[in-house]
């Protein structure tokens, strides 16, 4: 079943009903200001950090869940309703909500009137627009009372949700027409405040929330809207609001605008007030004049349209597969942007305040950024490589706002270094910018500790070499890749965090997984050090992946399969020696992709993965799930079979086991999981599916969960990146390298070619392929050996591949 549909000349996705089975959100802001949005309009806003700069404030455990946030209520007669439903939860006679790409537009009609609300952050502003158009439909005159709300966080949400014994006495606001500040702290020793304002006079204004909604209400019936009033509350203490009112006439036909504008403002320490404890508005007051009218809101929307083909256009596919053309051309590189920018930190299952910006996490997401704004590829590269330490090690995670290493959650997951090789070498393929290796790149954001980055890619694997267990295998340390795989951990603790609890040092549990990357990273490196002249080095790391991948046939291999790991007892986990957790999918998905053991492991690895491991929706991460808590083992066995890292399809890395199916050649078997799980192939399945059919979620419940086929932690995974990768690399080919464009398909028998346009160093090429007897390539009409596109100055080339 679905809830919508697919407008891909729009970019849209168009929800044609308010009652998902879950809030299906989208992402409005790029650079500084980010807004999350539901199609009901709920959601919230901050400034660069979820945490520390929350802007609006948002309830992740409220029932009704995604209410409040932005409102808006329409007073028409006796009928009080909301544009996107929510927070009135009136019916309305036409709903519908186009999401699009960085802003959402919400159609409500009701008795005769239709309201059209368009809310975007416009590019280069720290603020959110909402555009409210409201259209008298009817036959008769209509006079409406409009309110427009947003809800003050107290900036840190963490401090917010908890510490009331302070924060119900220091919100503070300033009223000047219709803009309400919202200053709380400012008076000591923030310099940043916000602010909510429409381009139209107001009749009255909240600014106490417990005011606006009246003693026992909520927001679906404050009082003030029921009284079609404002009480003219000034915050003091407890929850600062923003309610402004405004009353409108509208003839027969008639319609009116009005633009709400939410801002985020710092100002420089010296210049913060402009009287005694009165803030300094000047800079609110040129945003505000910035979008004062339609014309300047609409022309703010095309430019974002236009950006957005724009940088859409560098991968373009045209093929028989409509589906996979949306998710390539539109979705997949969307939600890649999304990933970019918030890391793991702010959905709605990612309340914000926990994790900050993930090393892998944020490495791994690179690789399906890289095409997009390489520049900004380059400043993550060199900010997630300043929270390494000296020895190659790394913090886990950093705070955005500080891009500081994050002490609560410490170091010590043992893949993290790999993945700044995985992340640096794509992007230098993509860019052919080899200076990044020069950049001076400090260890834990020490200043006088930096090293050209090149040092930090040689101490990453230098940390995996020298900490091997008894097999020669890299050591797994507090967790690889798979977070719940716990085998150092042995916590009996109730409610203990697997993440940051004390390790015992086995100094033995060994994780082929890691093998696995540092078989195909350390290739990677060596390649790299031949580029730049270090042969000796490149002759070096090569003797090292050579061990490791001796280690890997010996002690990795289980005879039909690729073993996950040796636990801290030094036995087999993921074998057949095991009664559960018998396979799992993550060493197949890099031993294979890393060539371990040639075509012909792969194919078997491959073979056991799909008779094991597969469902109607991709391929489950381990097989069979863990029935019981095993405290040698950790987090994974604490979720119930079917569940997350416990049996789920973790999407995570299904597109592995697609680009493992690249490896070996085998185009069905790519494209034949691919579809399984991309989510245009599935909306149709919405109603199981839950979660939004325009975006990877995490998780899907496997076959042993009592609810097979649901989706949860919708948008923020590697799915985004690896999907993205697996598709424009493995089936569709296309690979950035050193020095040309490798055009290499791995199709299914059921696509006989396609047509692509990809933007590469700065020249547009021109991809045709197609099946025939004379297969090769032809390069501006002259053959040309392998499947290299040579480099060239021309601004396009015009390739033909023949396969
Ligand atoms: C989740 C993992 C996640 C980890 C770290 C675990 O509870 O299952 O997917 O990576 O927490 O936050
Ligand atoms: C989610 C985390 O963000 C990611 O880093 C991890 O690899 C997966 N969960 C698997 O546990």
């Amino acid at each position: 079943m679905q809830y919508g549909y697919f407008d891909d000349a729009a970019k849209e996705y168009v929800i044609t009903r308010a009652d998902t089975p879950l809030p299906w959100i989208n992402y409005l802001g790029s650079d500084g200001f980010f807004s999350l949005i539901s199609n009901t309009c709920g959601g919230y806003s901050f400034y660069k950090d979820a945490k520390l700069r929350r802007i609006t404030r948002f309830r992740y455990n409220n029932v009704p869940h995604d209410e409040g946030g932005r409102c808006f209520y329409v007073c028409d007669g006796d009928t009080v309703w909301s544009p996107a439903f929510l927070p009135a939860k009136t019916a309305l006679d036409f709903y519908r909500c186009r999401h699009g790409l960085g802003y959402s537009v919400f159609e409500g009609n009701k008795n005769g009137v239709a309201a059209s609300l368009t809310v975007t952050v416009p590019m280069h502003t720290d603020m959110e627009v909402q555009k409210l158009v409201l259209k008298n439909e009817s036959g008769a005159e209509k006079k409406l009372t409009v309110y427009g709300v947003s809800e003050w966080c107290l900036w840190n949400a963490v401090d917010d949700s908890t510490n009331f014994q302070r924060n119900w006495n220091i919100g503070e606001v300033e009223i000047e027409g219709g803009t309400v500040y919202h200053k709380t702290e400012y008076r000591e020793r923030r310099n940043h405040y916000a602010f909510y304002s429409v381009n139209a006079p107001i009749d009255g204004f909240d600014t106490d929330r417990d005011t606006f909604l009246g003693r026992f209400r909520g927001w679906s019936e404050p009082q003030a809207v029921e009284n079609r009033t404002s009480f003219m509350s000034v915050a003091a203490g407890w929850a600062p609001i923003a309610a402004l009112r405004l009353s409108l006439t509208l003839a027969p036909g008639e319609s009116k605008t009005l633009l709400f504008r939410l801002g985020y403002v710092e100002n420089p320490e010296d210049r913060k007030f402009e009287s005694l404890n009165i803030i300094n508005k000047e800079k609110a007051h040129a945003m505000l004049a910035a979008f004062d009218t339609e014309a300047q809101f609409d022309a703010a929307l095309d430019a974002l349209k236009t950006y957005w083909t724009s940088l859409l256009s560098r991968f373009t596919v045209q093929s028989s597969e409509e589906k996979l053309d949306r998710m390539v051309n539109i979705w997949n590189q969307y939600q890649c942007m999304v990933t970019f920018n918030m890391s793991r930190s702010a959905s709605y299952y990612e309340s914000g305040t926990g994790r900050g910006m993930g090393f892998r996490d944020s490495c791994q997401d690179l690789l399906g950024f890289v095409h997009l704004i390489p520049e900004r590829a380059r400043e993550r590269i060199i900010d997630i490589a300043s929270i390494q330490f000296a020895d190659g090690s790394t913090y886990h995670q950093y705070q955005p706002l500080t891009k500081r290493g994050n002490a609560d959650v410490g170091s010590g997951f043992n893949d993290d270094p790999l993945w700044l090789i995985a992340c640096t070498c794509a992007y230098i393929r993509e860019t052919g910018d080899f200076s990044i290796l020069d950049e001076p790149t400090p260890f834990n954001n020490e200043a006088g500790t930096e090293v050209p980055l090149m040092e930090h890619l040689r101490r990453s694997l230098r940390y995996t070499v020298e900490h091997r267990g008894p097999h020669g295998l890299p050591l797994i340390g507090r967790a690889d890749w798979n977070d719940c795989l716990n085998l150092n951990c042995f916590s009996r603790t109730p409610g203990e965090s697997f993440q940051t609890c004390s390790n015992f040092k086995s100094g033995k549990a060994e994780s082929v997984f890691i093998a696995g990357m540092f078989v195909k990273y350390g290739k990677e490196y060596a390649a790299l050090c031949d580029r730049i002249g270090l042969s000796e080095e490149a002759t070096d790391v090569r003797a090292s992946v050579e061990e490791i991948e001796q280690a890997t046939l010996k002690f990795g291999w289980d005879g039909e399969w690729f073993r996950r790991a040796y636990d801290a007892f030094e036995r087999p986990i993921g074998s057949r020696e095991n009664d559960e957790g018998k396979i799992f999918i993550e060493p197949q998905g890099f031993c294979v992709m890393a060539g371990i053991g040639g075509p012909e492991y792969g194919r078997r690895a491959l073979a056991s993965t799909e008779a094991l491991l597969g469902n109607e929706f991709g391929i489950e991460v381990l097989h069979p799930c863990y029935t019981e808590y095993h405290d040698y083992l950790g987090e994974i066995s604490s979720y119930p079979p079917g569940y997350k890292e416990n049996g789920s399809v973790f999407c995570h890395n299904n597109p592995w086991i697609t680009l493992a199916y690249c490896t070996v050649k085998d185009g069905n078997g790519a494209f034949g999981l691919y579809k399984r799980n991309a989510p245009a192939y599935i909306e149709d399945k919405s109603e199981i599916h839950r979660t939004e059919p325009y975006c990877y979620s995490q998780t899907i419940a496997g076959r042993d969960a009592k609810t097979y086929g649901e989706a949860k932690n919708a948008w923020l995974t590697g799915t985004a990146a690896w999907s993205f990768v697996a598709v424009s690399q493995g089936i569709l080919g296309i690979r950035p390298d050193y020095n040309g464009l490798i055009v290499d398909p791995c199709l299914p028998d059921t696509m006989d070619g396609y047509r692509l346009s990809r933007l590469f160093r700065g020249t547009r090429y021109d991809v045709t392929v197609r099946r025939g007897e004379q297969k090769g390539l032809i390069v501006n009409g002259k053959p040309v050996p392998g499947n290299t596109v040579p480099l060239t100055d021309a601004p396009v080339c015009t390739v033909e591949r023949t396969i």
